[in-house]
């Protein structure tokens, strides 16, 4: 595909995943965060994470179902993003939530299963995000495949960090949970021998 395509879509997807942190800056500009400001800028910061890392996890089997090669690039944006928004989320939670105090932190981490669910997820995200350069891919080879699978359990860790957190309706968390099970299942079943698998899925040079 053309480079300047390629740059122009890249361009807006970088837009796209700006905006919410954009818009979250402009309402706290304005004053608008609501009641609890600390409450609002968690949950938008922790909802959009959960949908990049979501959103990431999507690009691959939408790449092969309906051959858009031109959405490869894309994941690295779009799991950026994730760990971007994950890592407001956590600073938000550290220093507006808890004010740095560690002892408190680390009691949280140890004793609220949601808590422990989500910092497990972001444990599993930060080393995704460090080796995403080229220049990582190239030297870890092999390794670098193997431990970005680390993106499928963070994925869970995520969705149950969201279930466990909500107190009434779920209904929300399930139907992330639904989606990430959807991805999760596609690929599984594209781990099947090519054989099984109706013959106009496979393709030439697939890797998984
Ligand atoms: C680094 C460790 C993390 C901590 C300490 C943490 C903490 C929190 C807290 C305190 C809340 C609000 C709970 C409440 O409303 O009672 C929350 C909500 C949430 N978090 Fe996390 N979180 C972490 C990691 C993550 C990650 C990695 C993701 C996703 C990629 C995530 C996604 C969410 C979502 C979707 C919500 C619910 C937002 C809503 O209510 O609309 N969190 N988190």
């Amino acid at each position: 595909m053309a480079t300047k395509r390629r740059q122009w879509i890249q361009g807006v997807t970088i837009g796209v995943v700006a905006a919410p942190a954009v818009g979250l800056a402009a309402t706290a500009a304005f004053g608008d965060l609501g009641a609890n400001p600390i409450e609002t800028v968690t949950h938008v910061t922790g909802e959009w994470g959960l949908r990049f890392l979501l959103l990431a996890l999507a690009v691959t089997p939408a790449r092969r179902a309906f051959r858009w090669s031109w959405l490869a690039p894309l994941r690295r944006t779009l799991g950026l993003a994730a760990f971007g928004y994950a890592t407001l989320h956590f600073l938000t939670y550290l220093a507006l939530d808890h004010y740095f105090d560690w002892n408190s932190i680390a009691e949280d981490v140890l004793e609220r299963r949601y808590v422990t669910a989500g910092f497990a997820a972001f444990l599993c995200m930060a080393p995704l995000a460090a080796t995403s350069t080229r220049r990582a891919m190239k030297r870890l080879g092999q390794r670098w495949v193997t431990l970005h699978r680390l993106v499928y359990a963070a994925g869970v860790l995520a969705v149950v960090h969201f279930l466990w957190l909500v107190k009434a309706d779920e209904r929300e968390p399930l139907v992330y949970g639904a989606v990430l099970a959807l991805l999760l299942g596609y690929r599984v079943w594209r781990r099947r021998p090519a054989g099984a698998r109706p013959a106009h899925s496979v393709e030439i040079g697939s890797s998984s």
